[in-house]
């Protein structure tokens, strides 16, 4: 039996709430997984009734609800979620909140949940602990911090520093959710309950990785999120790393949060440091022009509604990295994500090296392809083994092939990342949230390169929208027949 629990959001009434979090509370409501007894505050500086708020609700749900919104799902929910309104940096107005709950009753174990700016984490935090919310003393206390933890090494150390003043290690939940996914976690499965793919998986064999994030969408209306943050902080610091370790890492001792955490330090401390002068060789940038996506024409980055007219924020990085132990010395990692891209795509591509004999030199075969091991994320998950095989007639003639363990999830067992991620928080199991350790390394690991580009900030490379992103990045890969595999496809790529 789990225990009930009052959910305090924080910025109920922005994005985050609205896209991600209300939704994924309704699905939640919807499967019977949220504890009996347990209420959902909004905390809002809007002046919202509890039924001015039940009415804007119901308008997202009845966009977001998978299969349409139920009416008595629907009324359930309505009975858990009540609306405080108030300044969040502001002691009294948190006290509010205390009330708020004695008087309905409410459970007093509270998750304090930062759907807010990340400018505003600290003051928060401090305010939580001006207005005594954050004692254990009735009840037990979470905190949900999102990404970005910081904008580099060091104010994510004092960002931390600051959270502790209040709540220990155990309370905190720093959500990336990425690791919500369903084929993010499948990559754990993949790899450690497939006896014959752990002998392959190695410097041996794997030639090298790439792990690519695509979206064809811009910047919509987070300039003032974005500008200055860039597709570094923004998406490689965190959710590109975090694949990179799920994919490299040792088999962890066993699944708990601790031991799943260690290995995925172990990877990245493991990353071979970029030294300055390295910069232009392991990493790049560049931005968005107009251009044209599905049939229509879409402005540039500068063109954006809040984005400085001379801006160099990269909405597209990639980035180069070699992990410096037993099983990866030498295989190169190559991690890209941009906006406005040609499509919206996740996807790890592992490539396998040659065969070490030219046994087929003599025959028609040209040149013999190598094997890849596709992980298709999102939108198309999927996991597949691309092989060589004769094609059928007098020739010997060969094609690609592919061993496909599609994991195409029916709709309704599609789970959104944060449906997973609110229900391991209520049952306070941390293994899919970051321990600070992980983004302390991870900000080491791009520290060097956000340093060197904010400091270079007169020219930047372009890409049209609706493009896959510059060529003069491919100056990034080691050997000529490196080439950044788009489609999931592969005969889709070698069309385009
Ligand atoms: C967020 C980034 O963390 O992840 C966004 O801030 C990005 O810029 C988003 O668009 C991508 O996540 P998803 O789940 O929509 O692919």
């Amino acid at each position: 039996m789990l225990d009930p629990c009052t959910f305090v959001v924080f910025g109920a009434t922005g994005n985050l709430a609205r896209i991600k979090l209300l939704p994924a509370i309704y699905h939640l409501e919807e499967a019977g997984r949220i504890p009996d007894g347990s209420s959902i505050i909004g905390f809002s500086r809007r002046d919202f009734s509890n039924s001015q708020w039940h009415e804007q609700v119901k308008k997202i749900l009845e966009e977001k609800a998978r299969g349409g919104l139920k009416q008595d799902v629907f009324k359930r929910l309505c009975q858990r979620l009540h609306m405080v309104s108030g300044e969040m940096t502001d002691k009294t107005s948190l006290q509010s909140i205390t009330d708020y709950i004695e008087q309905n009753k409410l459970s007093k174990n509270l998750i304090f949940y930062m759907a807010i700016p990340p400018t505003e984490y600290s003051r928060v935090s401090q305010a939580i602990a001006d207005a005594g919310l954050h004692k254990e003393e009735h009840g037990w206390r979470r905190l949900v911090i999102e990404k970005p933890f910081g904008y580099d090494t060091e104010s994510a150390q004092i960002l931390n520093a600051k959270l502790h003043e209040h709540f220990n290690e155990k309370q905190i939940f720093r959500i990336d959710h990425y690791l919500g996914k369903a084929m993010v976690q499948n990559v754990l499965v993949f790899r450690f309950a497939n006896l014959m793919l752990e002998p392959l998986w190695n410097r041996n064999y794997i030639d090298h990785v790439q792990i690519t994030h695509s979206e064809s969408f811009g910047i919509g209306n987070r300039a003032a999120f974005y500008d200055g943050v860039g597709a570094m902080r923004d998406m490689i610091q965190s959710h590109l790393l975090q694949m990179l370790t799920l994919v490299a890492m040792e088999p962890p001792a066993n699944l708990d949060a601790e031991s799943l955490r260690d290995e995925k330090v172990k990877v990245l401390k493991s990353i071979r440091p970029i030294a300055k002068r390295a910069v232009n060789a392991h990493a790049f940038r560049a931005q968005y022009s107009t251009g044209t996506i599905e049939n229509e024409n879409v402005p540039g980055y500068l063109e954006e509604e809040g984005v400085p007219r001379h801006s160099t924020t990269e909405t597209y990085a990639a980035l180069k990295l070699y992990i410096d132990n037993w099983r990866w010395k030498n295989v190169p990692f190559y991690l890209r994500t941009g906006k406005r891209m040609a499509q919206n795509s996740s996807v790890v591509s592992i490539r396998f090296k040659h065969p070490p004999q030219q046994l087929f030199r003599q025959t028609q075969i040209e040149k013999i392809k190598p094997n890849w091991i596709i992980l298709g994320i999102q939108p198309q998950e999927c996991m597949r083994i691309e092989i060589q095989v004769k094609q059928p007639g007098l020739e010997l003639l060969t094609h690609t092939t592919s061993l496909d363990a599609s994991y195409c999830t029916h709709a309704d067992y599609q789970l959104d990342a944060y449906e997973a991620l609110l229900l391991d928080i209520i049952e306070n199991d941390r293994s899919l949230f970051l321990r600070y350790d992980e983004i302390s390394w991870a900000w080491d690991v791009v520290d060097p390169i956000i340093k060197q580009w904010d400091s270079e900030r007169d020219f930047i490379h372009t890409y049209p929208a609706g493009s896959w992103g510059p060529s003069e990045v491919n100056k990034l890969f080691d050997r000529d027949d490196h080439y950044w595999r788009n489609a999931i496809d592969q005969s889709e790529d070698e069309s385009s």
